[in-house]
């Protein structure tokens, strides 16, 4: 598929996949026992004391996809170290939140697919069933944080990242033959597309419900602009998240969905040469951007486009290619002494803005490993 595409970009995928073995391949002795979320003066930081960081899967998640695409121990043994550090949040269950997709699924999820690990099965359950148990039965929803997280009551609030934790709930359902987990996913994910996502393919981060009825109370702003803005990392996480629960449930209205707001992503990263504002609706000053979310949409446009097929679906990994190139010409740094490869990432309109994320290396590796025509889905 996309035949011709792929070959008049060959050279250049080839040349990134060749930059980021070379570089993964010191980074990952060099931070082997860390969890990282960003880096500091060139260095990664190490979230191993909390625990419960969302972000705290995506080296693990990063380290197996090096070792699918190059077969090297070398990642292999890294994914392994950082699963096991995760393990320390066993013991404050209490505070679990809806992010335990992206923690559990990229690190024990995929072991367990590549190895039949069954401690990395069972952690990876534990996690979709933790999940499962934040749905709320009357407002049908799956909640995403905990009360004080924001120093606020949070139980009526649902956020648009949580469709990338979904697919956790999938592939319980599957792996145990339970269709309750798939059920929960679906209702959630219907509620995302109804309260969510707008006509023109924008998305509300955070909406607030009622938590004893279906009774949606009003929108927040979240980490966008403002609360009628659209901040560009939720439009990917609903764009690659729409089209994955497609891709698991094959029902149309989610397909549909992803290319609602697909094409209001390609639209707006237009404007801006392909390098993805933070917010599609900040002010022109100051310009922040936002490389984490070009990285997320990537992967989700080329599987949009795999789903559609050679004609429909053309556009969508173009588009993803654009990006990519865009972000790797402005935004990488390729040089051994920095830990982190993608910059430029932004947290929220408020704080961290310009900074890498682990994240943004995770989806920009996955990103290149699919346009290398490696066929594994994590998710
Ligand atoms: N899921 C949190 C974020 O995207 O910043």
């Amino acid at each position: 598929m996309f035949e011709k595409l792929l070959s008049e970009n060959s050279k250049w995928i080839d040349a990134v996949w060749v930059k980021l073995d070379e570089k993964l391949s010191l980074v990952t002795l060099r931070s082997r026992d860390k969890l990282p979320y960003t880096s500091v003066d060139g260095v990664h930081d190490d979230g191993k004391e909390s625990p419960l960081n969302w972000t705290n899967g995506f080296w693990g998640g990063l380290n197996w996809l090096m070792y699918i695409g190059t077969g090297k121990e070398c990642y292999k043994i890294t994914a392994e170290t950082s699963e096991k550090l995760l393990d320390k949040a066993f013991f404050s269950m209490q505070d679990w939140h809806h992010d335990v997709g992206f923690m559990w699924h990229l690190t024990s999820g995929v072991n367990y697919r590549l190895t039949e690990n069954l401690s990395s099965k069972n952690r990876n359950l534990i996690a979709a069933m933790s999940l499962m148990s934040r749905y709320n039965v009357s407002g049908d929803y799956i909640r995403c944080w905990n009360d004080g997280t924001w120093g606020e009551k949070v139980a009526g609030w649902s956020i648009i990242d949580c469709m990338m934790n979904i697919p956790i709930l999938y592939w319980a359902s599957k792996e145990i033959g339970d269709s309750r987990f798939s059920k929960i996913a679906m209702r959630h994910a219907d509620m995302t597309m109804r309260d969510h996502v707008r006509e023109d393919g924008s998305v509300n981060h955070i909406v607030v419900h009622d938590t004893e009825s279906p009774r949606v109370l009003g929108v927040r702003k979240g980490q966008g602009y403002s609360e009628n803005s659209c901040w560009s990392r939720g439009a990917s996480w609903a764009l690659y998240g729409f089209v994955l629960s497609y891709i698991h449930t094959k029902e149309q209205r989610y397909l549909d969905t992803a290319i609602k707001v697909a094409d209001y992503f390609i639209k707006e990263t237009q404007k801006t040469n392909w390098l993805p504002r933070l917010d599609f609706r900040q002010p022109d000053n100051p310009l922040y951007y936002d490389s984490t979310a070009g990285a997320i949409a990537s992967c989700g446009l080329i599987e949009l486009a795999k789903v559609l097929g050679e004609c429909a679906g053309e556009k969508y990994i173009e588009s993803a290619i654009n990006i990519l190139r865009a972000m790797e010409e402005n935004w990488c740094s390729w040089e051994d002494s920095q830990d982190s490869i993608l910059q430029m990432g932004s947290l929220m309109y408020t704080s961290q803005i310009h900074v890498p994320f682990i994240y943004g290396d995770y989806f920009l590796v996955e990103a290149m490993l699919k346009l290398k025509g490696n066929e594994f889905l994590p998710w």
